[in-house]
């Protein structure tokens, strides 16, 4: 019987066998823990295409087969038959809620919305023009101010106050991007409200104004809430991975969750939806109907913002259901978006093209969730604090994992160093 859970590696005569450590849907990996500590040297992989980080419970995705479940659930099932409030509550605590749990977890929701009215003052103090990505960032770190009592920074987690931490950080952050909507704006402030749900509350915030309320169409309410379902979590990514990394050194969940704030900004991963509508409005005006747009991006001039992914190496499993989302919800609210023809276009371009195939670049979550966020009337810009809020649950099921885990470790990556061999100092007048 072959070994399969011992590798080998041989090194200048020397042979270091390397543990096989096993996942639940059988995927293997090479434990190199103890590898350095052994032989001396180190792995190097940069960009961490084929390094494990940790261990985790939370989602699993097959790349090659476009396979994506939060806690062994398909998100084709979670889109067709569940929420985001129930979703959140299946990636944080790893089960279903019961009725009683959903409702508990629902009411929490709910008294925590509001938040600080000093907060206010914060959000006066930023120009009217500011990102509201780097708005989302201050302020979700801020929150550590105001509510320090959730804020313990610890190896060990605060068990007891977790439960309140999660749901204040999840319910606050759509108060605070709606504040910041309006105060943009110089509208007036819109208080949550105890009646509504979440996805409707939120569009309630941005949108009711003093006199009249703002009834949200089912269909609004529930592409709302399939955008935030299926941002979610997605495993490793680099805003997860950043806030991993931030917890490891014991720091609190918001401190860890702004941390993801920042890294998901970039418009290589979270910040791709806002780039994907900016190309498709550019292509748009220049009258080019996508074809002039992808032979520039297969002489690399450009990039098709919204194709392509580390892991995905096929059709990515949200792109496939916010597709089809968004060719429904733009029919019934009766919208013709002539972004959305060039979209289908470049997917279709795309993907009979051998740049692209040979490349294995599909169309990612980025690539249609935009148009529909244009349907609802979502700024562009804050398109990626959209993801931010639906990512949510993920960044607390993570830092959940890492600072609760009783094993505490900080993440702590080496190097290799290319820089100068030593050299002594020269003073100033001898340059
Ligand atoms: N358009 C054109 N060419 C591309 C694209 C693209 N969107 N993506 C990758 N390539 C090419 C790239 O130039 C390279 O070509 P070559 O082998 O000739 O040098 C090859 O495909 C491999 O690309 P890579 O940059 O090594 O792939 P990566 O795994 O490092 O990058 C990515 C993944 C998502 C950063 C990249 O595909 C990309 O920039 N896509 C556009 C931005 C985007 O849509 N990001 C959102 C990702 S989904 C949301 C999330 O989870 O963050």
């Amino acid at each position: 019987m072959p070994d399969t859970k011992t590798a080998s590696l041989q090194f200048l005569g020397k042979q270091y066998n390397l543990p096989v450590r096993i996942g639940t849907e059988g995927e293997a990996a090479f434990d190199i823990t103890r590898l350095r500590e052994q032989s001396g040297v180190i792995t190097f992989d940069e960009g961490y295409g084929n390094t494990g980080s940790c261990e985790s419970t939370v989602t699993y995705i097959d790349g090659e087969k476009g396979i994506l479940r939060y806690r062994g659930y398909p998100i084709e099932q979670l889109a067709e038959h569940s929420h985001f409030v129930e979703t959140a509550y299946l990636v944080i605590y790893g089960k279903l809620p019961s009725p009683v749990e959903r409702a508990k977890f629902s009411d929490l929701l709910t008294e925590h919305a509001a938040i600080h009215e000093r907060m206010v003052y914060l959000f006066e103090s930023y120009p009217r023009d500011a990102h509201p990505m780097a708005l989302l960032g201050a302020m979700v770190n801020a929150l550590a101010c105001y509510y320090p009592h959730l804020a313990t920074n610890t190896h060990f987690g605060d068990k007891d106050n977790f439960d309140e931490a999660a749901a204040t950080l999840i319910s606050k952050v759509r108060t605070i991007t709606a504040m910041a909507y309006r105060m943009s704006r110089g509208l007036p402030v819109i208080y949550p409200r105890r009646t509504l749900k979440y996805c409707e509350n939120f569009l309630h915030m941005m949108f009711s104004d003093p006199y009249d309320h703002y009834e949200c169409p089912p269909v609004v309410s529930r592409a709302m809430n399939l955008i935030l379902l299926l941002h979610a979590d997605h495993e490793q990514n680099c805003s997860t991975a950043t806030v991993r990394m931030v917890a490891s050194s014991g720091a609190n969940l918001f401190a860890s969750a702004a941390s993801g704030v920042c890294a998901l900004w970039g418009p290589f991963h979270g910040g791709a939806n806002q780039a994907v509508i900016e190309m498709l409005q550019a292509i748009h005006a220049d009258g080019d109907d996508g074809t002039r747009f992808i032979a520039e991006a297969k002489l690399g001039k450009n990039r098709l913002m919204g194709f392509g992914h580390r892991i995905y190496k096929n059709y990515d499993p949200r792109a496939k259901i916010i597709g089809k989302a968004c060719e429904e919800l733009l029919q019934t609210l009766g919208i013709k978006d002539p972004l959305l023809d060039i979209a289908r276009r470049l997917e279709y371009v795309a993907l009979n093209d051998s740049y692209f195939v040979d490349r294995k670049l599909y169309p990612n979550v980025d690539f249609y969730s935009g148009i529909m966020m244009r349907a609802m009337n979502i700024p562009v810009n804050m398109f990626t604090v959209l993801f931010a809020i639906g990512r949510m649950p993920g960044w607390v099921a993570h830092w959940r994992e890492v600072a609760m885990s009783g094993r505490p470790r900080i993440y702590r990556p080496r190097q290799i160093y290319t820089g100068s061999v030593k050299r002594d100092y020269v003073p100033i007048e001898q340059r």
